[in-house]
């Protein structure tokens, strides 16, 4: 491990908001490293891996994988989010030049932006096959029916071979239904749109959960195949709190 950045930067709470609800910047930290530590349990991270990270945000994951990519590795981040990216250089990117931030326009309603293209048709600025792994934490929770198929799509294209897919989402299916029935579900995803449900009426895009069933035949469509079991999270019973750090459920993916 890279001990050159023992102290790493943190956001401003404003940023740090745009990602959850992190005005503790401790919690935004340790946060980090958990899905760090997941990503290297789960999906096998290497030092010298190049790494997408879909949704990038305010470099939640990139900060602690600054210890963790050496300079064989490489790692690129994109948002839609001028903020965020334009933050990421300023802390990251001036220290680890081989951690490289991109802005893209795509509309958004949960996250105000209404200019660009629609998720669904945004092209992902990179060369086909040009990863070994991507991670998308907490974006399919803000994105509907059509943007999901296409960053599947887009993510498959820009990954190699056996490349690794490492994503955070809810995951709809027997037990979470129970859990909802009892109350004893933290989130409740009682709105129907189309083939997925959201936490709000009038904003789908708040936060969205998909079928593991549907979820798990687009995986298949878009030619990626089950790596490890999927590690469910505690939105789904509050009882869990303490012994599962992780709100969202994981599963990693592999591209065939
Ligand atoms: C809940 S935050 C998660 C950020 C980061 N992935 C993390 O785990 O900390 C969702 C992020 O997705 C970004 N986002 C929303 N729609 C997007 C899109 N179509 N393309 C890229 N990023 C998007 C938002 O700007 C926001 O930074």
């Amino acid at each position: 491990m890279d001990e050159r950045f023992k102290t790493l930067p943190i956001p401003p709470v404003e940023l740090r908001r745009w990602v959850g609800p992190f005005d503790d910047a401790t919690e935004f930290a340790e946060s980090g490293r958990n899905t760090v530590r997941a990503l290297t349990e789960m999906a096998c991270l290497r030092s010298n891996d190049a790494v997408l990270d879909v949704g990038c945000g305010t470099g939640r994951v990139a900060l602690p994988l600054m210890n963790l990519l050496d300079d064989e590795g490489r790692y690129d981040g994109f948002d839609l989010s001028v903020p965020a990216i334009d933050w990421c250089r300023g802390a990251i990117t001036s220290r680890r030049p081989n951690f490289r931030f991109h802005c893209i326009e795509a509309r958004n309603e949960a996250y105000e932006s209404s200019s660009g293209p629609t998720a669904a048709c945004v092209s992902f600025p990179f060369a086909s096959e040009s990863f070994d792994l991507a991670l998308i934490t907490s974006v399919f929770t803000h994105m509907l029916d059509d943007a999901i198929d296409n960053y599947l799509a887009e993510t498959a294209r820009v990954l190699r071979r056996n490349g690794r897919m490492f994503v955070s989402l809810f995951l709809l299916d027997a037990a979470s239904e129970a859990a909802a029935l009892t109350g004893s579900a933290r989130l409740d995803f009682r709105h129907t749109f189309g083939p997925l449900r959201s936490l709000n009426a009038t904003c789908p895009e708040e936060g969205v959960a998909i079928e593991h069933s549907d979820f798990a035949e687009r995986l298949r469509r878009y030619g990626f195949v089950p790596h490890g079991p999927v590690h469910f999270g505690n939105w789904r019973d509050r009882s869990t709190q303490g012994t599962n750090v992780y709100l969202q459920d994981l599963l990693v993916a592999r591209k065939t």
